[in-house]
């Protein structure tokens, strides 16, 4: 059912000083930063050979992240991304599992304009996991 890493986030309490650690001190290719205000951050883009990583950091007061960073004020992983084909035969599979589908369990569309739901990072070894539509 599991298909490519799409991208692992990283929140981030600075986005310009973590987008020169990728770009000067790794020498990635890093986007300009990108205001994403529906989902309540500003992202930017590392582009990796097999994946990406996506920095974010809060837009706005109801930012999804902004309690992440409360607690982690110099930043962390926030969640790993994995591709699916068919999301909702991926979320019915997992709720028959056990696992906890965040919200009200139906696919939004994601920073990629693509469906995603997060599962519960209780059920994933305390890692928050979002799945996508390929
Ligand atoms: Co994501």
């Amino acid at each position: 059912m599991i298909g490519r890493l799409n991208h692992v986030a990283i929140a981030v309490p600075d986005l310009a000083s973590a987008s020169a650690h990728y770009r000067d001190g790794l020498g990635a290719k890093v986007s300009a930063p990108q205001a994403l205000p529906e989902h309540g951050v500003t992202v930017v883009f590392v582009e990796l050979p097999n994946t990406k990583i996506e920095l974010l950091h809060p837009l706005g007061e109801n930012s999804p992240i902004k309690a992440f960073l409360d607690k982690n004020p110099s930043g962390g992983m926030h969640h790993v991304c994995f591709e699916v084909d068919d999301i909702l035969k991926a979320r019915d599979h997992l709720k028959a599992e056990g696992k906890r589908v965040l919200g009200d369990g139906e696919p939004r569309i994601g920073a990629h304009n693509k469906p995603v739901l997060f599962l519960h990072p209780k059920d994933f070894s305390g890692t928050l996991i979002e799945i996508e539509q390929a």
